[in-house]
């Protein structure tokens, strides 16, 4: 399907065309030297082609949705967005790095960092459009490709806002962590939030509650934050939910009431899957480990050497078209509960979608095109 009408028949050319290349992945240890050097004439060569690049790859990916998510208002705003930001960097595609330019360029820069800080509560807001024209219930097929398509374009928006900001930083503010402080901030954030939340609710009436403890590792190869709470736990058979978009056990957060969906981020089930993007980003990850009836264990993984933690980005090829086709067969195992029927991706998977979902998963960032 054609995302865009004929009158951006010109936008859908350079869609094809800029989707042809793959995003070029920068590391912890590039991004670093770019601080301490910054040169915008190289940035601005480097960003007017990677960015469309970036966008185009993305936005090939919106077009392949089904078409019942694609007509929720949500989505269609956020779409528009990336046509406009599109655009916007698209006018730059020709025209050299001079010193009015550059400047013009960064004002750009920053007028599709403020129209894109949205994207993730209005696509969430979309999804429950979605649920909400179908009576809560989407189709489990319809479901895998959400879970699929946000992931990449959660991904591919944490690193656009990682090119954009770097390439407003001030040569006067040397970076002193091998980090990116927003990046852990989001993390800690939510994993405090999860923690608290659950300690409150397992020891709220109690006079003292069990403190969170955080331990923070530097090895050899990893450095690991891990976060322990005694808030209770979950069973074994949710561990599989808790990364899924959609999935909460919050209670669900109010509708908005006006056109644009400012509601807050919260309850939405977004705070492990994006946090764990966040991880992932840079080849980390985060883990959730829980004991039902005491506690659970929140890790984060990040590379201690920055020169090995390249930029992990969703590439649209051939792999990722498939997914969107891929239907979902009916289950060839028995349920493991007598006369219980379960509609959860996982426990329908046979051995064959598990192969092809493990696949996938390794295959992120390959062009088998
Ligand atoms: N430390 C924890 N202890 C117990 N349950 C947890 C913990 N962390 C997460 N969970 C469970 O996992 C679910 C999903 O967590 P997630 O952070 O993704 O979403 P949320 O907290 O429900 O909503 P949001 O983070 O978007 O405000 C939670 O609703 C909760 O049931
Ligand atoms: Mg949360």
């Amino acid at each position: 399907m054609k995302l865009f009408p004929v009158r951006l028949s010109n936008i859908n050319k350079m869609l094809d065309f800029y989707s042809q290349f793959n995003p070029s992945p920068l590391s912890i240890k590039q991004f670093i030297d770019f601080g301490l050097n910054a040169c915008p004439r190289k940035s601005y060569v480097f960003l007017r082609k990677e960015l469309p690049v970036r966008l185009a790859n993305i936005m090939k990916e919106i077009t392949l949705l089904p078409e019942s998510l694609l007509r929720m208002p949500s989505v269609g705003l956020v779409s528009a967005w990336y046509v406009k930001s599109f655009e916007e960097v698209l006018a730059f595609e020709k025209t050299d790095p001079t010193e009015p330019n550059l400047e013009k360029f960064c004002k750009s820069l920053i007028q599709i960092r403020d129209r894109h800080s949205d994207v993730v509560q209005t696509m969430a807001q979309g999804i429950l459009e979605l649920k909400e024209s179908r009576n809560g219930a989407v189709e489990p097929s319809t479901e895998l490709s959400i879970q699929y398509f946000l992931d990449r374009l959660y991904m591919s928006r944490i690193s656009i806002r990682m090119l954009i900001n770097q390439h407003k930083i001030d040569k006067g503010n040397p970076i002193k962590i091998v980090y990116v402080p927003s990046h852990l901030y989001h993390m800690l954030f939510e994993l405090f939030k999860n923690s608290m939340r659950a300690v409150m609710e397992h020891h709220g009436t109690e006079n003292d509650v069990p403190p969170i403890k955080v331990t923070i590792v530097k090895g050899k190869e990893d450095i690991c934050v891990k976060m322990s709470d005694q808030g209770g736990g979950i069973p074994r058979s949710q561990v599989d939910q808790l990364f899924k978009y959609m999935y909460s056990t919050a209670p669900q957060p109010p509708k908005s009431k006006t056109d644009l969906p400012l509601v807050p981020l919260a309850g939405y089930g977004y705070g492990l899957p994006i946090s764990r993007l966040y991880a992932r980003y840079f080849h980390g990850d985060l883990v959730l480990f829980s004991c039902e009836g005491y506690g659970s264990d929140a890790i984060i993984y990040l590379k201690a050497f920055s020169d090995e933690a390249n930029e992990l980005l969703p590439i649209f090829n051939k792999t990722s078209t498939r997914f969107y086709k891929a239907t979902v067969p009916t289950g060839d195992w028995s349920n493991q509960v007598k006369g219980k029927k379960t509609k959860p991706i996982n426990s329908d998977m046979n051995s064959k979608q598990m192969n092809a979902q493990t696949r996938r998963a390794g295959s992120v960032g390959t062009n088998t095109s």
